[in-house]
């Protein structure tokens, strides 16, 4: 099931997110156990801002997204991170489901996201994403 996560999530959330951590390309400090505070705070916030969809199993969160915001409206006009479990990645399940739900949301404009590697500009690919002349930018 995707639904929008909330506060009770931001535990597995941080570990999730960081589970991709070079995927994603986040500074090396992000994760580390002195920032692991600011990460949750960060999490909190975004999952406030109805920013994060999860995709849950049972009690177990295998995938999650984080949109961007226009301006911190409602309009939905980005993706901003992909990740999916490590034991789940691979499946073409959990990644495509989590992005064509969002290209199904109501508020989506023209989705615009970074291909960070080369899993992720398949996925997106996949989802009917193009790739921009500027380098790793896809739109949908
Ligand atoms: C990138 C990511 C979100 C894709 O989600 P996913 O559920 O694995 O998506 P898919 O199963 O559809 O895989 C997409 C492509 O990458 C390949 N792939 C992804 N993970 C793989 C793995 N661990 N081993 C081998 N191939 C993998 C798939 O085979 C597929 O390519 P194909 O269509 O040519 O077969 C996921 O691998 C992930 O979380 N990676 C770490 C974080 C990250 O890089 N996020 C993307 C930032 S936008």
């Amino acid at each position: 099931m995707i639904r929008q996560a909330g506060l009770q999530d931001v535990e597995q959330l941080v570990v999730l997110f960081c589970s991709g951590a070079k995927g994603i390309r986040l500074p090396p400090e992000t994760c580390v156990p002195e920032n692991r505070q600011r990460l949750h705070d960060l999490m909190r916030a975004w999952c406030e801002q109805e920013r994060v969809w999860a995709l849950s199993e049972a009690d177990h969160i295998s995938g999650m997204v984080v949109v961007e915001r226009f301006k911190k409206g409602r309009v939905i006009s980005g993706i901003e991170y992909v990740v999916v479990a490590e034991s789940c990645r691979g499946q073409h399940r959990v990644g495509p489901a989590l992005v064509r739900h969002v290209q199904t949301l109501p508020d989506v404009t023209d989705l615009r996201v970074t291909a960070l590697n080369p899993h992720s500009r398949k996925l997106l690919e996949n989802c009917g994403f193009w790739l921009d002349p500027k380098p790793n930018r896809m739109w949908t």
